[in-house]
Parts: C-alpha cells; sequence; structure tokens
C-alpha cells in the first residue's frame, strides 16, 4: 500500500506543463508554416518509384535552405530528418531505399526547429492512384484530428480530446492506436502533457490558454495492437492492415486552438 502511494506522488511530482508566452507562441507558428510548406512540398514528390531516403534528403536540405534543422534527427538517437511509415508501418519507420509503389502509403513526420523554436507535423501520402479504401482510411484519419482539435479549448480535459477522436473512429469501423500520443511541445519535442487519442471525458489535465500540444492519431484498418520492429523505434500493426496518420502542432488560446502547423488545405 505505502509503496504504491510513493508511486502515485512522484508521477504527480514529475508532472510538469509548461506555459508559452505570445511570443514563443509566435515562434513556433514560423516554425510551423515552414513545416507546412515542407509537406507542400512532399506531396509533389510523392510518386512510384522515389524513395523515403530520398524525401528525407529532400527535408534536410529544404530546412537547412530556410535556416532550420530537423529536429529529430539524434533525438535519442534517432538517425533521420524524418519518420517515414509506409503501409503497415505506425509511426517512426525509418526512410530506406526501397521505391515506394503505386498503390502504397506512406506518412511523413517531421518536426522543425527554426530559431529555438518547434513544430510537429506528420501528414499520410498515397503512391500513385489511392483506392477507395485508402480515401477511406486518410479522410477518417484526417477528420479524426479536427474532431480532436474541436475539443482542445480552455476548461476542457485532456480527455475530451482523445474520447471524441476514438468514438469517432471507432464508429467508422477502424481502430485508434493506443501505444503512442500526442503530447506537450516547446523547449523539448516531448513535453507534458501526454495526449492519448483514446480515453474518457472530464479526466485528465485541464486545457489552460498558452499550452501547446500536439494532436496526431494513428489510425487502423484493423485492430489497435501494434509490434515494435528490430531496429527499436517501428511500430507496425499487429495484424498486417494499414495505418494513417495527421499531426498539427496547436496552441490554446483564449480565442480557440490555434493550429501552428496548418498548410491552409
Ligand atoms: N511526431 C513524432 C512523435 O511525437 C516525432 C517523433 S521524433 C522521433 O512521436 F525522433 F522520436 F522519431
Ligand atoms: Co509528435
Amino acid at each position: 500500500m505505502k509503496v504504491r502511494w510513493i508511486f502515485i506522488e512522484i508521477e504527480v511530482l514529475f508532472f510538469m506543463i509548461i506555459l508559452k508566452s505570445e511570443r514563443e507562441i509566435k515562434l513556433m507558428q514560423e516554425a510551423g508554416k515552414l513545416l507546412a510548406d515542407c509537406h507542400k512540398e512532399i506531396a509533389q514528390l510523392i510518386r512510384p518509384g522515389i524513395t523515403t531516403l530520398a524525401i528525407d534528403a529532400f527535408v534536410e536540405s529544404y530546412l537547412s535552405k530556410h535556416g532550420a534543422t530537423p529536429e529529430q534527427k539524434g533525438y535519442h538517437g534517432y538517425p533521420y530528418a524524418t519518420c517515414a511509415s509506409v503501409n503497415d508501418e505506425i509511426c517512426h519507420g525509418f526512410p530506406s531505399k526501397k521505391p515506394l509503389r503505386n498503390g502504397d502509403i506512406v506518412t511523413i513526420d517531421m518536426v522543425v526547429n527554426l530559431n529555438g523554436a518547434l513544430a510537429d507535423s506528420a501528414w499520410s501520402y498515397a503512391v500513385g492512384t489511392a483506392s477507395s479504401e485508402t480515401k477511406r482510411l486518410f479522410e477518417i484519419t484526417k477528420t479524426a484530428l479536427y474532431k480532436g482539435i474541436e475539443k482542445a479549448v480552455v476548461g476542457n480535459r485532456i480527455g475530451d480530446i482523445g474520447h471524441a477522436i476514438q468514438t469517432y473512429v471507432e464508429a467508422e469501423g477502424y481502430s485508434v492506436v493506443r501505444d503512442f500520443t500526442g503530447h506537450g511541445l516547446g523547449r523539448d519535442l516531448h513535453e507534458d502533457p501526454a495526449v492519448p487519442h483514446f480515453g474518457a471525458p472530464g479526466k485528465g489535465a485541464k486545457l489552460k490558454a498558452g499550452m501547446v500540444i500536439t494532436i496526431e492519431p494513428m489510425v487502423n484498418v484493423g485492430a489497435w495492437q501494434c509490434k515494435m520492429d528490430q531496429n527499436g523505434w517501428t511500430a507496425r500493426t499487429v495484424d498486417g492492415s494499414r495505418s494513417a496518420q495527421y499531426e498539427h502542432t496547436l496552441a490554446i488560446t483564449e480565442e480557440g486552438p490555434l493550429i501552428l502547423t496548418a498548410q491552409d488545405e
């Protein structure tokens, strides 16, 4: 009993949400704009035959040309500028020299550091012709992201975000990944709070103006469970079904959620 109580206390002590000033949010928005522009360039590059390593190299040079750096490279030893997750890969896929094929799907995830300010956004792309199943998976995953963002308002709780995402995705017959979450973002790429894409309404930390978080639902056609690759990073679906992901970084403001990585689609 006693030991359990100590663990609870430690968890409370180490949970720290760092609020951001308007100036910091403005700088993160500039990083987010660059990231959004980079995603728009990637959309033009994706086609059968291109490798995810070539996309990774493009991103690195694009960012360096614009005075930014890829925050992921070297983060806990992660070796690339981007994560490139193909088909049944859920997240943290390693860019590879295997050419993408017509009908594949690929999620490119990256964190941009511009003048010390960070922004994080992942986007799923169809390679060549998208099947109707791919279109549906993308549509539902993207809608799930925006349903989560809608709940990111002052006074709501973290659980309200995950609940909105999970109920929507499951009603559509897909599943939402539980082993990876959104997160706070600031000086550090992963700050408190964790933002699960499932959960109960009215639970978790209260949302306050000045919080900057990511919402990044990973949606599987089959079961939500994942397995890890030998490389220690890449997660893929346990049943081999496909997985898609859309992620935005957003600031919680008195006026509502401000998407810092918007691509003005
Ligand atoms: N958006 C990704 C995440 O929050 C960024 C991962 S960076 C990595 O998990 F280095 F950990 F891969
Ligand atoms: Co993230």
